[in-house]
């Protein structure tokens, strides 16, 4: 995983398809020495099965094949199902692969920790759907992001990385969950930097993409001991399209975030 300098690159705030090559063992294997994400998986799993898991009918090779790679290529349990997957894999996994159009659909997946969406309100939908409601992504990015996973290789990862600022420290942050979002005052104590970290492999039987993502959260009070990442996270907080706060639930707290940011970096 990288630093926070790879976040926020220079210049103002914009989407981009950066991908950065990785080794797969090392994304999708065991981490948690604690046990403590498995856990928490295997909680949301049994609590509500159909909620964080779902595999479309005729996806089962698109799973059988990442089962297979987690247990021969990366030391993972045995899994024959999306709930045992959910709860044997550290990482959220989502399957996707090609519609006769060649557009690639969610085609199921076992996802514990989303950051604010439903897996039922995306499965069997194409990526442009899936996110249609991200202001403006379709439009820089959609054909790009269409190209890359046509032509994808199997056997190399490739990682890429979301950033929010929340309001909690909890994992999963579905919907159904109504945990509050950033809101006045501002207390750096009580909002955190929650980081994505994405991988992406191709599956060579199924043509399918195994889509995988990690969370990581740091609280912004320790955050913002980092010069360089005060300097990356006002600059993209100032140059944000206001529609894409709104999105990501900044705009109640942006400017005042943005001043504390200043103050900070004596800007
Ligand atoms: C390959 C390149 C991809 C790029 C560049 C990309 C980019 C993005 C960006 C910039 C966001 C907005 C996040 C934010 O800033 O807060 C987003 C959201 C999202 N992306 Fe992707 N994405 C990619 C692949 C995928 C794939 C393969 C999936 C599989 C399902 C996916 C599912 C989502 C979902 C569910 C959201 C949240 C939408 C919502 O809030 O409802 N993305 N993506």
């Amino acid at each position: 995983m990288s630093g926070p300098g790879a976040l926020f690159p220079d210049g103002s705030y914009r989407f981009h398809l950066t991908l950065r090559r990785g080794e797969p063992r090392e994304f999708f294997g065991a981490q948690d020495l604690s046990g403590r994400l498995l856990q928490e998986r295997a909680k949301w799993l049994s609590e509500n099965p159909a909620r964080y898991a779902a595999l479309l009918p005729g996806n089962e090779p698109l799973l059988a094949e990442a089962a297979e790679l987690g247990e021969k290529a990366w030391g993972l349990p045995r899994v024959a199902s999306v709930l045992e997957l959910g709860a044997a894999w550290e990482p959220d996994v989502l399957l996707l692969s090609p519609d006769p159009t060649g557009a690639f659909r969610l085609r199921g997946g076992a996802l514990c920790f989303p950051t604010g969406w439903a897996l039922d309100e995306k499965i069997g939908h194409p990526l442009d759907f899936i996110h249609g409601v991200v202001p403006g992504l379709n439009a820089a990015l959609a054909s790009p992001i269409q190209q890359f996973l046509s032509r994808l290789k199997p056997g190399a990862v490739f990682h890429r990385d979301n950033w929010g600022i929340v309001a909690t420290d909890e994992l999963n942050l579905h919907p159904s969950r109504g945990l509050p979002v950033p809101a006045l005052p501002v207390v750096l104590a009580r909002l955190w930097l929650r980081v994505e970290y994405q991988a992406l492999l191709a599956l060579p039987r199924t043509r399918g993409i195994l889509f995988g993502i990690r969370i990581a959260l740091q609280r912004l009070d320790e955050f913002v001991q980092d010069s360089t990442a005060v300097v990356g996270l006002r600059q993209a907080l100032a140059t944000m399209p206001p529609e894409m706060a709104s999105y990501k639930k900044l705009a109640g707290i942006r400017v005042k975030l943005i001043e504390f940011l200043e103050e900070k970096s004596g800007f």
